[in-house]
């Protein structure tokens, strides 16, 4: 059995946020029912098309395993077929500008007197506040979150990560709002209302930069490229490849770089396991040199460091970097390319890359569940169609007769 089998989710969510999240819940097990526009449906199934007239991988990467239902909410019959949907599911989701919901004339008080139990899950920019009307997308979120004034270097622009942790972060803790929505119904017999901002969640993920902004007030923050060198202002700068904890680290060039981008290591220079590193790298006279052989002595010096772990990389490809330095117990990992991860046959093994089948675009490659359950194994299948599911649905769960969808068919409601 899968774990979220047996629960219902009317799923109004577009683009990213909301769709990684509901796609997450149809991975466990749960029916996701993709109410999308008649026509047009999910605006992401049009965007960056690789391929005339079929669906965006945008759309198929981030909806598998759900069923698509065209339903325009806004017509007279489209609003009635949504009500009966609504009482007999477990969770709403949407992720539309704000007030989207109301003016279709769901308030969240008309959907508690439609179903008591249901949970409204949704994903707006940002939480109640001066900027709560604002339409938000990936790279604002991490803009208005405080990803992008401490990503990139001291002397560079802000700058947003390719992780998309506004978007596809903040879907991942409206589902774990969701999970625990339903556990608490099991409880209490009563849904609840979830809401996520963008703004929030980036936030969550830069929690540690906001450790650092205090401990600014107590003076220089020893592992930023900054210290000792440079200054720093008020707020958290920028720490380029430094790592987040505090054990020291850096991005180093390996054999190649010259020609391969992504020929990098990210090595960590933690002290419990320095001996090693500085044997292998050909500084073993730090071991005995008072200027070198504490953390303390290191630290003004870690450019230096880095500079000597860097001249021995360069022999290396990040491979046989890594082949060597992980017995040594230092902490490594190669820079790896999409095309990299995309061929990575551990990855492929443990279904965190898949190949899907899809009627109008064949074969192509997705990434899978990366949450792995012992109890609950995961098949990905792949994105519905605009519609595919419509009959389907209000037949088999409203018991609409034939003549009903093809009223409601004619009427333009779905
Ligand atoms: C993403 C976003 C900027 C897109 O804005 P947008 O393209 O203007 O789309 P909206 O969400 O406002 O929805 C557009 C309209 O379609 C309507 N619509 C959506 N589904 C419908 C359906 N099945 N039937 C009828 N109308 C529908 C909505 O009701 C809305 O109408 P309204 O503006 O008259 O109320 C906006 O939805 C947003 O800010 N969402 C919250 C944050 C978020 O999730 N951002 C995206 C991260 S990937």
């Amino acid at each position: 059995m899968k774990a979220l089998e047996g629960v219902r989710v009317l799923d109004m969510t577009h683009v990213q946020s909301g769709p990684s999240c509901t796609q997450l819940l149809a991975w466990f097990g749960a029916d996701v029912i993709k109410v999308e526009r008649p026509g047009n449906g999910d605006a992401t199934r049009h965007q960056l098309r690789d391929i005339p007239d079929v669906d965006s991988l945008y759309f198929t990467m981030l909806n598998h395993n759900k069923r698509s239902l065209t339903l325009d909410t806004k017509s007279e019959q489209g609003k009635a077929l949504f009500a009966r949907l609504l009482e007999i599911s477990d969770v709403l989701t949407e992720n539309f500008a704000p007030g989207a919901l109301d003016r279709m004339g769901f308030s969240w008080e008309r959907i508690q007197a439609l179903n008591p139990r249901l949970i409204y899950a949704s994903v707006k920019g940002f939480g109640p506040g001066p900027y709560e009307r604002f339409k938000v997308y990936e790279n604002i979120a991490q803009c208005a979150g405080g990803g992008a004034s401490t990503t990139g270097f001291d002397d560079g622009p802000p700058t947003v990560s390719g992780a998309q942790i506004g978007d596809s972060g903040t879907g991942l803790h409206l589902a774990l709002g969701i999970v625990t929505a339903l556990y608490h119904r099991e409880r209490t017999g009563r849904g609840q209302r979830i809401a996520c901002a963008m703004q929030d969640a980036v936030l969550n993920l830069c929690r540690v930069k906001l450790r650092d902004q205090q401990r600014l007030g107590h003076g220089p923050l020893t592992e930023y490229p900054q210290y000792p060198y440079g200054t720093f202002g008020d707020a958290t700068p920028r720490a380029g490849n430094a790592s987040g904890g505090g054990q020291p680290g850096s991005v180093l060039k390996c054999k190649g770089w010259e020609e391969d981008p992504d020929a990098y290591v990210y090595v960590i220079a933690q002290a419990s396991a320095f001996d090693g590193l500085a044997r292998v790298v050909g500084r073993a006279d730090w071991l005995e040199d008072p200027e070198w052989n504490t953390p303390g002595a290191r630290l003004a010096k870690l450019d230096q460091v880095f500079d000597a772990i860097e001249r021995w990389t360069l022999t290396r490809t990040k491979f046989e970097v890594m082949e060597t330095l992980t017995p040594l117990k230092v902490p490594c990992g190669p820079v790896l390319s999409m095309r990299e991860l995309a061929e990575d046959p551990a990855l492929r093994a443990t279904a965190t890359i898949v190949e899907v089948d899809h009627p109008a675009r064949g074969r192509h490659l997705s990434v899978g569940c990366p949450i792995k359950l012992s109890d609950s194994p995961v098949e990905v299948t792949r994105s519905p169609l605009l519609g595919e599911h419509t009959e389907e649905i209000l037949t088999g769960l409203l018991g609409l007769n034939e003549a009903a969808v093809a009223a409601a068919k004619a009427d333009g409601a779905i």
